[in-house]
């Protein structure tokens, strides 16, 4: 029998809801001792969010017909390591913003101190998730998944991109090399942010034991949505507003970040993010499964207002 299938919106609400309720279930209990620590991870994690990285690993484990209910912890997990990314980009010594989520900022709320220290548990603990047994997945294919998140977020990947997107600021004051500027742009997003959205939707695949092919389709996918993804963070920050964000619009400016609007403007900037949606559909459109919400998220990731 062919799955229901539900719209984008009734998709994401209830898998977003299935994350909201695992993160809640597994967070360590705010009265363990330090309490602050396991307060300030619950404050950070369960101040909503899209859940996307989860959202995308589901979606992309249902395409290649998995049961999700099993993967659910190890799902959440995704969203550990990119809070974490979150409360340090926050922090005073990096971007240094005091509203994240509709809310103030970790590092706000409980010190700089325990912003830091929060980062680092929820890094720590997305391992102790991913690495918990599965019931019925073998755990050499485990092992492979979780390598591939763990690259992913290494110095090569997202912090390599973080680095880089620090080490750029006020790069166009220094240089008017738009080739080398764009191949820099280029690295920083792709790193960043694309690494973990890649790892994410091949993280649902490898779990489901995908084919090769797919897990190839996949990696195709997810790197396209990821670049697209920070490229329309940027147009965001850039057009919307503090508050319809959650967080401080107009800083990339402000603190000179290399950006695809500050380097290309705008309309070229949604050009760019168009031309990859189209390659983040066809990849996903070649996993075929039946319940494949793969090319809607993209779409979604493109168009979203926050
Ligand atoms: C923001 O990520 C940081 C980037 C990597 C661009 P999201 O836009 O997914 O933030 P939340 O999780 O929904 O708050
Ligand atoms: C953040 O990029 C990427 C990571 C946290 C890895 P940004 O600095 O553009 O994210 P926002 O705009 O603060 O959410
Ligand atoms: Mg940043
Ligand atoms: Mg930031
Ligand atoms: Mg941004």
């Amino acid at each position: 029998m062919t799955p229901q299938r539900e719209s984008l919106q009734q998709y994401l609400a209830s898998r977003r809801k299935l994350v909201d309720e695992t993160l809640d279930r597994e967070l360590t209990a705010p009265a363990t001792a330090p309490q602050s620590i396991h307060e300030a991870m619950r404050y950070a994690v369960l101040g909503g969010g899209k859940r996307i990285r989860p959202v995308m690993a589901m979606a992309a484990a249902e395409a290649c017909g998995a049961a999700i209910e099993p993967l659910l912890k190890a799902f959440a997990a995704l969203e550990l390591i990119h809070t974490y990314s979150l409360v340090h980009d926050d922090l005073p010594a990096l971007d240094n913003d005091d509203l994240r989520r509709g809310r103030k900022t970790t590092h706000v709320v409980f010190g700089e101190a325990l912003g830091i220290l929060t980062g680092d548990a929820l890094l720590t603990e997305a391992f102790v998730w991913m690495a918990a047994p599965i019931a019925g997945i073998d755990a050499a294919r485990q092992l492979r998944a979780l390598r591939q998140v763990a690259v992913a977020v290494d110095s090569k990947g997202m912090i390599g991109g973080q680095v880089a997107d620090i080490e750029s600021e006020r790069a166009q004051e220094r240089s008017a090399d738009g080739e080398m500027l764009m191949r820099q742009l280029e690295f920083i997003h792709e790193n960043k942010t694309g690494k973990l959205l890649t790892a994410a939707a091949v993280f649902g695949g490898i779990l489901a034991g995908a084919s090769d092919q797919k897990l190839a389709a996949l990696h195709r996918y997810g790197h396209a949505t990821g670049l697209a993804f920070q490229i329309v963070d940027d147009l965001l920050d850039v057009e919307g507003s503090s508050a319809a964000l959650g967080k401080t619009a107009g800083k990339d400016v402000a603190q000179g970040k290399l950006t695809y609007p500050s380097l290309i403007g705008v309309e070229r900037a949604r050009e760019e993010a168009a031309r990859l949606l189209q390659v983040a559909v066809d990849n996903a459109d070649m996993i075929a499964g039946p319940l494949n919400y793969l090319a809607d998220i993209a779409r979604y990731i493109c168009e979203r207002r926050s």
